[in-house]
């Protein structure tokens, strides 16, 4: 089924998962909501580590925390950080979570939401192949 889930409960979603992040090393907070075909959001935050490269990005942890619950299609993710949680430039996904949402996702569907806020103006949404052009996915191997 299509959800009717706004943009607007998404980024609440995700700055309420920022609060949970653990950044003691980097101090920037990041938090995703990750709404699923279902209807279902998944929340995640960074978790990062003192050995540093055990760090897992919020966005990956929202699409683990999905996956693992039996979740495989997804319609949009929203993304939200800042230093000390303050949202005062948009965030984006990095390489290797773009990279995830290519596994799962349809690149031409799926929406990534960068928000400074939860106001009219204060987002703006892409597509996975605009951040993610010529993606190599599951179907480059069928
Ligand atoms: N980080 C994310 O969680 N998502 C992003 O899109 C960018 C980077 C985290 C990883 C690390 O804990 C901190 O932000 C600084 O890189």
């Amino acid at each position: 089924m299509f959800t009717t889930v706004t943009n607007q409960e998404l980024i609440r979603a995700a700055i309420e998962a920022m609060g949970r992040s653990y950044s003691p090393y980097s101090h920037f907070q990041v938090g995703a909501a990750l709404l699923a075909r279902s209807g279902k959001i998944y929340q995640g935050c960074n978790i990062e580590n003192a050995a540093y490269t055990p760090t897992n990005c919020a966005e990956r942890t929202a699409f683990f925390a999905a996956v693992s619950q039996g979740e495989r299609e997804f319609e949009a993710i929203c993304i939200v950080g800042g230093k000390e949680g303050r949202l005062e430039s948009y965030t984006a996904p990095c390489g290797v979570c773009r990279q995830v949402m290519m596994e799962f996702c349809n690149p031409e569907k799926f929406r990534i939401i960068l928000a400074v806020g939860e106001e009219e103006g204060q987002w703006k949404e892409y597509r996975l192949e605009e951040l993610l052009p010529l993606g190599f996915g599951p179907e480059n191997l069928a």
